[in-house]
């Protein structure tokens, strides 16, 4: 029989032992994945977040924090993920069976005066986690986006595809892009609903262009053209993952990572988000990055089938309720 209480700030190195024995079995089923996290006491505790225990006995074999995260108006995203919704975090022991200790722990979040009002719940769950995933469904939540990784082996070769011109956006190039965004939007809206289209679609999709676009190097917005016409893009960049300052998604390193891509719906499946692929993984060789991460919905039944067509493997899937 497990009992819970909201735990204190005397409780912290008792979570992060539960933090740490976690992340070394999230390890050890996917290499990719953190060896060790450091579990900053913001992320517990703050006006925004608060924890709970899990006790068998006196022993805590499981935690559960949950942060408030807001996409603030002049966020061009804002225009289509969730406003308000908590960031829920799991920490279980080693013992600890998902389907017996989640529940428990979800019904303190559930009780709590600070969870009304928000849109949904998000938890990141490893995609090797099974168990805790069936605990998840079972509790109502579904996936809502995975995070795929491909180490940067060379891409296979791909045929051209007939008078394609693959190069960096300009800034004329932005109400065709934002016209591309807007689409590829309303064909996720489409098929998740968690995702919330505001009625600022159209500007947020051009501001969102003109980021993607972004500046001093660290990022590059590829168009594919074809007679002149626009017909797909992939924003790019990188990043720099460090467990040890921060929750991280993998091991310490410089990655590669896709933001946005999409292809003009009267020219998919001709090659072109391959041939744009092919370009973006030359940006990231020059740059040594050790892998690349994209963010796609596994409903969404485009880009479910051509990233792992591309190489690219589920590591962690964010699950969602309403
Ligand atoms: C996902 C998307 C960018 C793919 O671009 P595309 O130019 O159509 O992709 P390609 O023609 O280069 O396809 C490469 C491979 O992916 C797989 N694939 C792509 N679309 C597929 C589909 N509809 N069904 C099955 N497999 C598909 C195939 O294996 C394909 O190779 P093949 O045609 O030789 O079998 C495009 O479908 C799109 O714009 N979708 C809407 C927006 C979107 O989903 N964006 C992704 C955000 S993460």
């Amino acid at each position: 029989m497990l009992s819970t209480r909201m735990a204190s700030l005397a409780d912290i190195p008792a979570i992060q032992r539960l933090a740490d024995a976690q992340t070394a079995r999230h390890h050890a089923c996917d290499p990719r994945l953190p060896e060790r996290i450091a579990l900053p006491s913001w992320l517990v505790f703050t006006d925004d977040a608060t924890c709970w225990l899990a006790l068998a006995g006196r022993r805590p074999v499981g935690a559960l924090s949950a942060m408030h995260e807001r996409w603030p108006p002049d966020n061009p995203l804002s225009n289509v993920f969730p406003r308000h919704y908590l960031r829920l975090r799991l920490f279980l022991a080693e013992d600890a069976a998902p389907a017996e200790v989640l529940p428990v722990l979800l019904r303190c979040v559930e009780g709590w005066p600070g969870a009304r009002g928000v849109s949904g719940r998000m938890l990141n769950v490893p995609a090797c986690d099974a168990a805790l995933q069936a605990a998840l469904r079972a509790g109502g939540f579904a996936p809502y986006h995975a995070i795929a990784y491909r180490p940067m082996l060379p891409p296979p070769p791909c045929p051209p595809v007939d008078g394609l011109v693959i190069r960096a956006a300009a800034n004329g190039d932005v109400p065709a892009l934002a016209g591309l965004l807007d689409e590829s939007w309303r064909f996720h809206a489409a098929h998740q609903p968690a995702i919330r289209l505001s009625d600022s679609l159209r500007e947020g999709c051009a501001e969102q262009v003109t980021l993607l676009m972004g500046g001093g190097g660290h990022q590059r917005l590829l168009v594919a053209e074809r007679q002149g016409e626009v017909v797909g893009f992939f924003g790019i960049g990188l990043s720099v993952q460090d467990p040890q300052v921060r929750p991280a998604f993998f091991v310490r390193g410089y990655y590669g990572d896709i933001f946005e891509v999409a292809v003009r719906a009267d020219w998919r499946r001709r090659g072109v988000g391959r041939a744009m692929f092919q370009a973006a993984w030359a940006w990231f060789a020059r740059r040594d990055v050790r892998g690349v991460f994209v963010n796609y919905a596994p409903t969404n039944p485009l880009s479910s089938r051509f990233w792992p067509r591309l190489g690219f493997v589920d590591a962690w899937i964010n699950f969602w309720r309403a």
